[in-house]
């Protein structure tokens, strides 16, 4: 073995050492705990196949009737927009926010309970059902589940 390939075997054996380690810290980081030292979500976390959030963390779902946008967030194995309604004290809605005809973030009309689309004006139902086009789909549902103030959206 010359000098020269026994240098690259060195390369190519501190490569995949590297690429193997820091292969382990990422996976340590995407297995790492959603809580902070304090106990508290502190961002949305994806787990499986839903999102947790700390509800304490959006002043926009304090009260009924309020309501926020995650964008591009993951959600088990897929990448969604959601926009989440605060219905009553302990109810809350939450369904893809893009819009099915050209894909912008629908608003929530609270005093229409309705969801808007802000880009050519399509109208999706409470349930999240097209009322008016252009858009000729449905936006998805996802399941919700509150505990304390931990708000659970799975699909
Ligand atoms: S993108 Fe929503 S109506 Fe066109």
């Amino acid at each position: 073995m010359s000098k020269s390939s026994n240098a690259v075997s060195r390369r190519n054996f501190l490569s995949s050492v590297l690429a193997t380690s820091s292969g382990l810290v990422l996976g340590n980081l995407a297995s790492s705990s959603p809580l902070n030292a304090a106990g508290i979500l502190d961002e949305p976390h994806a787990g499986g196949n839903s999102l947790s959030i700390n509800i304490e963390d959006y002043p926009e779902l304090k009260e009924a009737g309020g309501y926020k946008v995650l964008k591009e967030v993951a959600i088990g194995d897929m990448t969604d927009s959601i926009i989440i309604v605060r219905k009553s004290d302990t109810d809350f809605l939450a369904y893809s926010s893009i819009c099915r005809h050209k894909k912008c973030n629908v608003k929530y009309k609270k005093e229409r309970d309705l969801f808007v689309c802000p880009c050519h004006g399509s109208t999706y139902d409470i349930n999240g059902k097209v009322i008016k086009g252009p858009s000729q789909g449905d936006i998805p549902k996802y399941k919700t589940k509150l505990k304390n103030n931990t708000l659970e959206i799975s699909n």
